[in-house]
């Protein structure tokens, strides 16, 4: 017989928790292209991790905040996270973090929120502050015994998107499935692995999501059994354009938290490709 969507949610779930609990791994969503699905894949894996039992650190480091508002309900402003000493994204990225507070938003999680001030960390070229948000994101980790981080990063380059590709233990790369995409995507692969070098870390663990994907075309078929020459990475399946993926965001939940009409098989397909993306395979 066939497990229903909630089996197979829980089967999901074990296999996160089997994985992760204790690992202090870092999950990065990341791509530079604009609008891919990073946030959404961001809040649905924290989502899981946190009904799975594992102790999870949420870090946005994303200006628009989107991964602040949708974890917590709504955003944190720069005076109540300084006012309650709470750690901002911004504050990662320099280097005396006199603070050891991460905001909890309830048991088991927890959020680095961004604040406006987050769009300042970019201004200035000084990669010392890279340097910096590496090393405060390590100890937050193992200060407060998190099994496992999820850091959701804007779709530009510069420092929070380098601070976050050298901490990723894992890289999920939601992408959309178009020429240019995939093109850009050869070279975001290349300067991963020039930073990763540079730094002397080994290559994270990769996957590349093809999400928003609309299979009706051949051209899109084609272009996604393309992705498969791509060597240092991993392809899951593919998530298809789902209005119940974007109506479960807009209200804040998992999609599979939201009754809507598609939600079985929505859920089959995002915790397939999420099964795969995080390598619990
Ligand atoms: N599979 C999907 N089907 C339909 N809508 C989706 C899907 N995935 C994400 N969306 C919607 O697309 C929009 C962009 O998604 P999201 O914010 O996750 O992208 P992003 O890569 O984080 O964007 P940004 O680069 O601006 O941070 C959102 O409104 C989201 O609800
Ligand atoms: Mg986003």
């Amino acid at each position: 017989m066939k497990k229903t969507f909630r089996a197979a949610l829980q089967d999901f779930q074990a296999s996160l928790s089997s994985v992760y609990r204790g690992s202090g791994n870092i999950v990065v969503v990341n791509n530079e292209k604009g609008g891919v699905g990073k946030t959404t894949s961001a809040v649905h894996v924290a989502c899981a991790a946190v009904d799975a039992g594992l102790k999870v650190l949420c870090i946005d480091v994303d200006p628009q905040g989107n991964f602040t508002r949708t974890m917590n309900g709504a955003d944190l402003s720069q005076a109540y996270v300084t006012d309650n000493n709470f750690i901002s994204a911004a504050d990662l990225f320099y280097d005396k973090l006199n603070k050891d507070k991460t905001y909890p938003i309830r048991e088991n999680l927890h959020l680095v929120a961004a604040t406006d001030e987050m769009y300042t960390v970019d201004e200035s070229g000084d990669k010392s502050r890279v340097i910096a948000a590496y090393q405060n994101v390590k100890r937050i980790m193992t200060d407060g015994a998190f099994d496992l981080c999820i850091i959701d990063t804007p779709p530009t380059v510069g420092n929070r998107q380098l601070a976050a590709l050298l901490l990723a233990d894992v890289l999920v790369m939601p992408l959309e499935v178009d020429a240019f995409s995939i093109k850009g995507l050869e070279k975001q692969l290349t300067r991963l692995t020039t930073s990763r070098r540079a730094g002397g870390l080994p290559m994270p663990k990769v996957s590349l999501m093809p999400s928003r994907v609309d299979l009706r075309y051949k051209l899109t078929k084609d272009q996604l059994a393309s992705l498969s020459e791509v060597k240092v990475a991993r392809v899951t399946p593919p998530i298809k354009h789902s209005g119940a993926i974007s109506h479960a965001i807009s209200a804040g939940k998992a999609t599979w938290d939201v009754p809507v009409s598609s939600r079985k098989q929505v859920t089959e397909m995002l915790i397939s490709a999420y099964t795969s993306a995080l390598f619990l395979y």
